[in-house]
Parts: C-alpha cells; structure tokens; sequence
C-alpha cells in the first residue's frame, strides 16, 4: 500500500483526479470503478475540467440505495449524471450501477457481477471511506470475501449521509445494493481518497489497525496495487 499524504484536500483531490487521467490517457477503454459521497464532487470536476475523454471508458459504480429510482435526485446514478455523465462524451450504455429498484436483489446483485466479469473486470477502482469504516457501503462486519449483494445500513452511515437528504437521517434508505468487499479486492488498482477531520481515525484504523471485517476498508491491506491519497487533516491519525 502506498499512503500518499498531502498537505491539503485541493491537493489531494487533484492528485486522485489526475491518477485517473492518467490511467484513461494510457487506455482510452479503461474498466473504471466509480464512488459517490462529497469527497468525490471535486474528483469529477477536476476530470471534467481536464477534458479526457471518456467515450471508450466503462464505468462501475460501487452501490445505488435500494428502492430509489434513477430519476430520484438521491440516488447514486442521479449523483452520477450530475456530477459526471452529463459533463463527458461517455456511452450512458456503458455506464453501470446496482439496480436498487430490482423486484429480486439477489438475482440483480448477480447480474452486477456478470457484468462486470463480461467487461473483463475493472481496471482502477476510486474508493471513499465512509466513518463506519465502510467501502461501497460494506458496513463492520461484511464478509471479506463478500460479493455484490444488498446491506442494510447502520445508523452511523444514515446520519452521515442525512445532509443529502435534507438532514434528516430517518429520510436516508435503510439498504443499499453494494459491491461486496471481495469484489472491491478483484479489481487491478485501487485508490482511495479520504479528506477531513472526522475520517482521521477511520483511516488510521484502516491502514494500521489489523486487517479485520470489524473496519471493512481494512481490507484494501490484502490489494497489491493500492494508493491511499489523504489530505493533512484524514492522515492526522496515523
Ligand atoms: C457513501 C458511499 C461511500 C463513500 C462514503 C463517503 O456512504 N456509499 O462509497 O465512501 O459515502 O462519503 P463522503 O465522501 O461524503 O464522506
């Protein structure tokens, strides 16, 4: 693992977004896995700024809530139109997500991994950290060789994502359809990106602490080509 300290979240944002240019730049048909969360809004202004192109890019995002449709403005592919697809030239036909409104989770969880295999896997996986110790949404205690499957979420992630939904917590879905942790580890690159006070202590706990399901981004310690890119305050722990 490769822990990339910066001296602050500018800093750190435009190094993840230039790690992905870079990868695109080199294989215009990179297999791409996407992240959602506020850390992430400024990685994808930065990639629309910088003007590389995403026609031959497929892209995976890691989870969508269960039971909110595309067109819900809180949904993760709603995040993601906003935030990136309306802004590149990408094929909105190669970009995937977790189908959370699927009447059979398991059936649709399934299909996410065949997808995904059918792609031939996916390249460089972006990665935020939620203070649960989640990645995706594999809350403590998801099996570290977990597939995509459907979680329910604590009430530490629901509160933590309460401000999209208008600050209420209660409002936040209780599940979400998730690529499972061993999913997360198949992939050929990873980098995560964490900023801020309040994931100091995850993070410490992920990059230091023993590999455990109790901090499921502990198991980014098994990959053999990660990056952890962190600005002053989230490397405050270690
Ligand atoms: C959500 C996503 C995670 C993300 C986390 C961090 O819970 N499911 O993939 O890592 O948010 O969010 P933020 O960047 O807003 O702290």
């Amino acid at each position: 693992m490769e822990v990339i300290p910066c001296p602050d979240r500018d800093r750190a944002v435009a190094l993840t977004a230039r790690l992905i240019e870079t990868r695109l730049r080199a294989k215009p048909d990179l297999v791409l896995g996407l992240a959602t969360g506020r850390t992430m809004e400024e990685v994808y202004a930065r990639l629309v700024a910088s003007g590389v192109s995403f026609a031959r890019c497929t892209t995976f995002n890691l989870d969508e809530y269960v039971g909110l449709p595309p067109e819900d403005p809180n949904s993760y592919a709603s995040y993601m139109r906003h935030h990136l697809f309306d802004h590149v030239d990408i094929d909105p036909a190669r970009t995937h997500l977790p189908e959370g409104m699927a009447r059979d989770l398991g059936t649709a969880a399934a299909d996410y991994e065949a997808r995904i295999a059918a792609a031939g896997g996916i390249d460089l996986q972006l990665l935020g950290i939620g203070e649960s110790g989640h990645i995706g949404f594999n809350e403590p205690l998801s099996a570290l060789r977990s597939r995509t499957r459907d979680k329910i979420l604590t009430p530490t992630t629901r509160r933590q994502n309460a401000g999209m939904f208008g600050g209420d917590s209660a409002a936040v879905p209780k599940r979400a359809l998730t690529m499972g942790v061993g999913t997360i580890l198949d992939t050929r690159e990873l980098v995560l990106l964490a900023s801020g006070t309040a994931k100091a202590s995850v993070v410490a706990r992920a990059v230091e602490g023993p590999l455990t399901s109790r901090v499921s981004a502990s198991a980014i310690q098994l990959h053999t080509r990660c990056k952890v890119v962190l600005d002053a305050e989230a490397a405050a722990g270690l």
